[in-house]
């Protein structure tokens, strides 16, 4: 399955600008940015962000004003401020370089267990799994999960899963390979699967079922 979907990558990804250079700094500024906000919101602000504070040591330096302006639009404030501040505690307890160990990172704040995957995986080129909305609908059709999403059981199962089936020499391209194909192919209505590189690894698309993948939570 990982041939066949990081080929899929190689063909199909989106040219991102976090992605031109891969650098952890870059990772983490898009992957916060991203949280909260759509891809093509963020490419503007991603790109004004980098022309300002090109890295830690150039946000640290910077006012809270200023790295407030520049967030201006992109809403949740606190995420701007956290950055802000992670980059002076970096550079005040960590000589200045942004920390390889997703358990480590997660100890700075706004970096989860996702994020910090992210940033380890696609920043750092570390085998780290990362599990976000699109890459839970691809792994709950792939494995044709039949628990309710979100669940503390179907969320052992999809973090299993994402960290048994990372590639381990390409894992940040894997990622994002997984989050680009939930993005255009394995999206959560209409399904491209005529399309999808990996239909034969599918057991949703052979059982018929993917429809009716990922269980959502009862309410
Ligand atoms: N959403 C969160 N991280 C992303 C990434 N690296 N590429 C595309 N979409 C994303």
């Amino acid at each position: 399955m990982q041939k066949d979907l990081l080929d899929w990558f190689d063909q199909n990804k989106r040219l991102l600008p976090w992605r031109v250079e891969r650098t952890p700094y870059r990772t983490w500024i898009s992957e916060i940015m991203l949280q909260q906000t759509r891809v093509e919101t963020v490419i503007p602000y991603f790109l004004r962000w980098m022309e300002k504070f090109p890295d830690i040591a150039a946000l640290a330096e910077s006012d809270e004003q200023t790295v407030l302006k520049c967030w201006e639009g992109l809403g949740y404030y606190h995420r701007a401020r956290s950055l802000h501040h992670t980059a002076i505690t970096i550079n005040q307890t960590m000589d200045g370089i942004f920390p390889s160990d997703p358990k480590v990172m997660q100890k700075l704040p706004g970096i989860g267990r996702y994020t910090a995957g992210a940033i380890a995986s696609i920043g750092f080129g570390i085998p780290a799994a990362a599990l976000d909305g699109n890459i839970r609908r691809i792994y709950s059709r792939t494995g044709d999960i039949s628990l309710p999403q979100r669940t503390s059981e179907c969320e052992k199962i999809l973090w299993n899963m994402a960290e048994e089936l990372l590639d381990p020499d390409r894992p940040g391209d894997y990622n994002e390979a997984l989050m680009d194909l939930g993005n255009a192919v394995c999206t959560s209505t209409n399904p491209h699967c005529e399309s999808c590189p990996i239909t034969s690894f599918c057991l949703a698309y052979r059982n018929h079922t993917v429809a009716i993948r990922p269980v959502q939570t009862a309410v």
